[in-house]
Order: C-alpha cells, then structure tokens, then sequence
C-alpha cells in the first residue's frame, strides 16, 4: 500500500472516457486537444461507504453527545438512526433528490468521482425502494458513478421491536427479491453490532442478498466486537467497514481473504471516541484497507475524502501513500471494480482529480480545506460545482 509511483512532467492521454496511455510528458503521443495541469493529478477518488440519502441533520443528537449522552443511549432514547428513519418516511422522492444532488455535488467537489450510496432509513419495503431510487435518478443526472447498496437491515424499525424475527425474514424474503428484481442495487449491507443484528442475523441477511445476485457487505466491529470482521471474511463480503472494535482473529481473517477494510475514521472522531481501527495491524497482517467518509448525518457529516486521508494519518497511524491507495485502488476493490478504475492507467476509466498543491502528501495535509481544483469523469471535465448543503 505504500508503493504509489510518482511521475514528474508527466502526461496522460484520454480516448472516450478511458485513459489510453499516461508516462513522460516527452514520450506522449500526439493529440488533437491538450489541458495543462497545474498541481497534482490523481485517479478520482472512490468513496466506498456513505449514507448520503437523508433529510435533515441530526444537530441535537450532536449537542446530546457533547454533554455525555452516548450514542447508543441517544439511539435507545428513539434518536440516532429511527430519527433519520422518521424523517426519511416522510419526505417525497422528490425532495430527497434535490437534497441528496446537493450532497453528491459536495462529495464531488471534493474529488470523490465514484460513490457508494446505500438505503437504510426507511426500513420498510416502499421508502427503502424510494431511497434507491434516488440514488439510481442522481447517478443518471449527475457525472459521477453512484454503486446502490441496500441496508435494510440497518435497525430494526420500531414495528418489529417486539418481532425481530419477522423483520429478519421480511428483509430476506420480501426486501432483497424485490430490490433484485427492480435491478435498484448492487450491495446489500447489514449493521451487524450488539444490539443491533446479531451475526447469525447478519449471516441470513447476507446470505439471501448474495442468492439473489448482490455483493455483501458489513457494517462490522463498530463500537462492540460481535465478530463481523470472521462473519464478512467467511461470506466472502466486498467490505468489512469500521472495525474500531475487530479481534485479533478478525485481524487474521480479514488477512487471509480479498474482504477489504474499510475504514472511517471520521466516525469516531465525530463521535468524540478514542478509539480507532487497528490500522496498522491490518496493514501489516496483509489486509487490503481503504478508507471512506461513512457521510451520514449520525456518525460523520462530512463530504472530505481528503479529511478523512489526513485522519487517515493523525488517527490510524498511516502513511501518505497509504492513504492515498485506500481512496483509490483499494477502495475500488471494496466496491469489486479494481480490475477498471482507481489507477492512472490505460485502460482505466477516465476518472481524475487535480489537486492544487505542489507535493502530493498536501492532499492528505491541509486539514479541511479543499484542495480539489478540477474534477473529470468518464473523460469530460466537471463543470463547477457550488455544492449547497443544507
Ligand atoms: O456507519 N453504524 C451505523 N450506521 C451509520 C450511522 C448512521 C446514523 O447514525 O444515522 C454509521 O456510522
Ligand atoms: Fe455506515
């Protein structure tokens, strides 16, 4: 991971929305159309973790925190996710897309040119659909590539409370098939943590999803282990994301597979927490790590993948280049699309990111500013983005 090649002078050339050659700027072969760059081309950065659909920001979750209410106290208390829920069951599909464009332009803005976007506030059949359907209408809208993750089982909604069971089964037997069969994701997530779903939830959950055609993917080890990292390594899951509290048998297992790491290390800062993945530990049992935002407006309000790669560093013990493969080629692969994007490289998607600094290690620096000055995709520059959050 910290094997990441630096050219000087160097030159990239496009064909269509793939990259066709890229090397020193004087062995380039000829083109028709040159754009001079000043600063730091990088492959577009992959965000492979955000809860972008929401409604409105959860400030009194945060001043609640703030004076000592923890976060699963506040979620107990019928805050935390179900006030996401509520609220998301409530809005039309069409505020929600004017909400969630504004947020994917922020993301963008911040050089984040493939997004993972999953569901997961309506947990029930119809507003579950409705927020796929946003994410599916913005990633024909907008020029970014939005990868549909299905997160039903992201709580069990306060209909099911005394039925956890029923809720399970509906996830499995009614939700899964027909999000598969409306083709409206491509992942399926479980928030497997005590309290929460239980591994063996997880695992039925999981299990019914890859049946029917979608790639796993777990929310694992956030605040209690519950050995999720094993559970997702086993089921052969794209991702285990957190891992604030994995194992050491977790460590090994994710190790010894292609699961990847994905972690947030927004998450628990924002979560005003000490803790953070074993970042290093898992780099150096072999474990694939990216990292990602998690937006959302719980756990991690932000839109910066380049804050997060400057957490990356201060907080998980990373180094430059580190960070620089988990948002591009490492994140790809938690997204199962390293084989075509996250690399400056013929053949790969035209997906580009100019950052305006003069030594790369800036992009993982400056903490919260946003040194993205230009952003392609599929090989056509980005007009400029005024990204409106509210
Ligand atoms: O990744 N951990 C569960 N899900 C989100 C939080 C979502 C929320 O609090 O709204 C996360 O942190
Ligand atoms: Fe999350």
């Amino acid at each position: 991971m910290a094997e990441v090649e630096v050219l000087r002078d160097a030159a990239v050339l496009l064909d269509g929305n793939r990259i066709a050659w890229v090397g020193p700027r004087k062995g380039a072969p000829p083109s028709d159309r040159a754009v001079e760059i000043a600063g730091v081309l990088f492959p577009g950065f992959i965000d492979p973790h955000t809860h972008a659909v929401f409604g409105a920001p959860r400030l009194d979750d945060h001043e609640r925190r703030a004076l000592g209410v923890d976060y699963k106290a506040i979620a107990a208390a019928g805050g935390g996710i179900l006030q996401s829920v509520r609220d998301v069951r409530s809005r039309s599909e069409a505020d929600l897309v004017a909400l969630t464009r504004a947020r994917i332009a922020a993301l963008l803005a911040h050089g984040s040119t493939t997004i993972e976007v999953k569901s997961g506030y309506g947990l029930e059949l119809e507003a579950e659909l409705k927020q796929l359907r946003v994410i599916k209408r913005l990633g024909g809208a907008l020029p970014v590539t939005l990868i549909p993750t299905f997160l039903g089982a992201h709580e069990i909604p306060p209909e099911y409370r005394g039925n956890r069971a029923a809720y399970v089964q509906l996830v499995c037997e009614e939700m899964i098939p027909a999000v598969a069969r409306e083709g409206l994701a491509v992942c399926c997530d479980v928030f497997c943590e005590p309290g929460v779903f239980t591994p063996a939830e997880s695992r039925a959950i999981l299990t019914a999803a890859q049946r029917h055609g979608l790639a796993g993917k777990l929310h694992a080890d956030e605040l209690e282990g519950s050995g999720g990292a094993e559970l997702a390594a086993e089921l052969g899951a794209l991702s285990a994301d957190h891992l604030a509290s994995i194992s050491d048998a977790g460590v090994r297992a994710l190790a010894a597979s292609a699961t990847v790491a994905v972690l947030l290390p927004a998450t628990m800062v924002f979560l005003g927490k000490r803790a953070q993945a074993p970042a290093r530990r898992l780099i150096e049992a072999g474990a694939a790590v990216a990292l990602a935002t998690d937006y959302n407006p719980g756990t991690s309000p932000t839109v910066s993948l380049p804050l997060v790669m400057a957490l990356g560093v201060s907080q998980l013990g990373m180094r430059h280049a580190e960070v620089v493969t988990a948002v591009t080629i490492n994140a790809a692969a938690a997204l199962g699309l390293a084989a075509d994007r996250g690399q400056i490289a013929a053949g790969c998607m035209a997906d580009l990111v100019v950052a305006g600094v003069e030594d790369w290690r800036e992009v993982a620096y400056w903490l919260g500013a946003n040194v993205v000055s230009a952003v392609w995709t599929a090989g056509s520059a980005c007009p400029p983005l005024v990204p409106l959050l509210s």
